[in-house]
């Protein structure tokens, strides 16, 4: 079939309506940011039928989505799924909301447009976790390939944006770029020489795979139409006019198992059944394959409405297992969010964008104290995993969670990536800071409520249940107010007004560190793992090549997959990873 043009296929589609219903190859679920890689790049071949079912809608022309200075007004709108986290218990019971984006495009039409990568190590440790193949180098051509970076011009060069020509591609869909609302005052200078005297180096550009320092960094944005680059506007809108790539709305339940398989063997999908925009349910299949890309806190939870899971739990929601995998739905990474807030002595332009960020490592944080802790640490592993694991019920088992933490561990104190990021929000009168630990040992998890509230996901991240991840948090907040208490930003700011001086005094203790964390911290909204790409024995859900365990032709390409976190924003890694997942599933990779 492969080689044929579009007159052929032309032809050769109505045959697949024999049966009164439309056939396709692959079906993807979900139409978000990595989805609609996938779509795009398996229907470049006019012989593969392609079908995307996306529960939200074509957002193209809505506000919210195009415009570069509209992150937050989303939130709450019918474009965010708002789901509920559970009250979580390390926060003192708090509960919150976690957004995701519910459109075309998914979470890339409502994030914050950061675009950046990570450190190259913990991309190599997703090789170290057992995915052969999986590892900075590998992905390199991926993340400069898909995209077309907009060269700054003098104007913003001039309001502090520096790049590395090399760190991009020019040729790729993904437009990337400053916006012209660049702030361009004096603030960068006064941010950027305060960090240098604090001793962070200047980063000229962060996209290299070393993070570490301070700088104005691009995002997914198309500069001059001043809209913003969200995966539907780079990779499908394109493409839309591809016969052979079909998109409709719907909400995909579950994948349909062919009758046959037991056992041991393999189980194969013969499609999927959803619910459609108008509420019927009905089923479409997959001569090739399903692909389940609805994001972190979705494609488990298909997954597990198709009899893919932990078998108490299925039972206990009245579903048959299919596949015994505990993992799925476990192993959840997310980030928990700190802010702080001074006044100051500043007068900004309204609307300015100000990417402005720093990352810090290991040694940044504690300094002196570096070496004991990774002597100390490493000698908790094994206790903390006990923790971790009982605290999600045993469900990955402390040995495999301990084999994690050890490759963690490296990450942190041998290969020495940034864990920790602050970003400066300066704005008329105050100057905000959100920060987050990169590294979070804790984890949580997400499963289907019931075979009927698909859309309502149980989301328990379990922010800050291990005591590191506090001293991390602890430690970066120590660090932002040691920056404020630096020239020149100690003279723009006036008084530290949040969480202010009686809750967090400048010598505040560990113990009231932790109080104003754990009284604070929210979602970062960069939840993964909870599908992992690791061995079943480490709790893993999909193998190196993508592939559920257990299954003949399910994969899963989203954030659901990554094993461990990075320090980049998700968005960059996620593009490279489902370019690099669409020529494994061609058999190009
Ligand atoms: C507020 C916020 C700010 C962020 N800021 C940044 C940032 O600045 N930079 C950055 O890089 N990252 C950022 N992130 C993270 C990043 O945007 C996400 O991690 C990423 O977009 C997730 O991509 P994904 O492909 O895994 O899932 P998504 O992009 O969420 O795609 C999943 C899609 O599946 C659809 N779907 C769900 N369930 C079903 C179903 N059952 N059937 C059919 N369709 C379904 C959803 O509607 C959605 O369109 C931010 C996230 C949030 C929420
Ligand atoms: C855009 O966001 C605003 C503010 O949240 C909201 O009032 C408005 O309805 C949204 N527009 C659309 C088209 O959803
Ligand atoms: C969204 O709505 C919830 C309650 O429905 C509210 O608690 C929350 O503050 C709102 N968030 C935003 C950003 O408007
Ligand atoms: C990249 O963007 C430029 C505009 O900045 C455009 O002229 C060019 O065609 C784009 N390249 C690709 C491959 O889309
Ligand atoms: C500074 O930014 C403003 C607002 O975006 C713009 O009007 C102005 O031309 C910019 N100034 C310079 C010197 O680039
Ligand atoms: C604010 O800064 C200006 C100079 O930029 C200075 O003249 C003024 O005294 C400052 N005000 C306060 C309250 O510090
Ligand atoms: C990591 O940092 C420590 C100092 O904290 C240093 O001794 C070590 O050489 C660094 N390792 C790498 C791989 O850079």
């Amino acid at each position: 079939m492969r080689g044929l043009n579009r007159n052929v296929v032309y032809f050769i589609l109505p045959l697949g309506l024999a049966q009164g219903q439309e056939s396709y190859d692959y079906i993807i679920a979900g139409g978000g940011t990595s989805g609609l890689v996938v779509a795009n790049r398996l229907s470049a071949d006019p012989s593969i039928r392609v079908l995307v079912i996306e529960a939200g809608r074509d957002e193209r022309t809505n506000p919210n989505v195009t415009s570069v200075s509209g992150f937050l007004s989303a939130f709450n709108t019918s474009i965010d799924w708002a789901y509920n986290v559970v009250p979580q218990q390390s926060l003192y019971g708090r509960d919150m909301q976690y957004h995701s984006g519910r459109a075309l495009g998914g979470t890339s039409t409502i994030n914050g447009m950061t675009f950046l990568r990570g450190d190259a190590p913990e991309v190599d440790a997703w090789e170290v976790l057992g995915n052969p193949g999986w590892n900075w180098d590998a992905l390199w051509p991926h993340y400069t390939g898909v995209e077309n970076f907009t060269v700054p011009t003098a104007a913003q060069i001039a309001a502090g944006v520096s790049w590395t020509p090399e760190f991009h591609g020019e040729q790729g869909e993904l437009t990337t770029g400053c916006p012209y609302s660049l702030l361009n005052g004096s603030f960068h200078e006064a941010w950027g020489a305060t960090w240098a005297n604090w001793g962070l180096p200047h980063n000229e550009d962060m996209n290299g795979g070393d993070i570490r320092g301070y700088s104005v960094w691009p995002s997914t944005l198309d500069r001059d139409a001043n809209v913003r680059e969200d995966a539907a506007r780079a990779f499908l809108h394109p493409v839309e006019a591809r016969p052979n790539l079909k998109v409709i709305q719907g909400t995909v339940r579950r994948v349909l198992w062919k009758k046959g398989a037991s056992g041991c063997e393999a189980i194969e999908a013969e499609g999927v059944e959803y619910l459609s925009a108008s509420g019927e349910t009905l089923t479409l299949s997959a001569n090739k394959e399903v692909i389940l890309s609805a994001g972190s806190l979705r494609s488990p939870l298909i997954l597990e409405l198709s009899g893919v899971g932990h078998p108490s739990y299925l039972k206990k929601l009245g579903i048959e297992t299919k596949v015994d995998l505990p993992g799925v739905g476990e192993n959840m990474i997310e980030q928990p969010l700190g802010a702080i807030g001074y006044s100051a002595n500043l007068t900004l332009p309204a609307g300015a964008a100000t990417p402005f960020g720093a990352f810090i490592n290991a040694q940044d944080m504690f300094g002196d104290e570096t070496a004991s802790l990774a002597a100390s640490t490493k000698a908790s592993l094994a206790d903390w995993a006990a923790q971790i694991s009982a605290a999600n019920g045993g469900v990955v088992g402390a040995a495999a969670l301990e084999k994690v933490f050890a490759v963690q561990h490296d990450l942190i104190f041998g290969k020495n990536v940034t864990i920790g990021e602050i970003l400066t929000y300066p704005s008329e009168g105050a100057i905000g800071n959100v920060g987050w630990p990169l590294l979070p040992f804790s984890r949580g998890s997400v499963h289907l409520k019931s075979t009927e509230a698909i859309d309502d996901p149980v989301i328990d991240p379990k922010y800050l249940l291990a005591d590191f991840d506090v001293k991390m948090m602890t430690g970066l907040g120590r660090v932002a107010r040691s920056f404020f208490g630096q020239k020149p930003m100690s003279d723009i700011v006036i008084e530290f007004i949040s969480p202010g001086d009686a809750i967090l005094p400048p010598d505040a203790s560990d113990a009231q560190w932790e109080a104003a964390l754990r009284a604070s911290a929210g979602p970062n909204h960069h939840a993964l793992g909870t599908a992992a790409m690791m061995s079943r024995e480490l709790g893993g859900v999909v193998d190196p090549k993508l592939k559920v365990y257990g299954t003949s032709n399910v994969r899963v390409v989203d954030a659901s997959v990554i094993p461990l976190q990075i320090s980049g924003h998700l968005t960059a890694t996620l593009y490279a990873l489902a370019d690099r997942a669409s020529g494994i599933i061609l058999g190009t990779v």
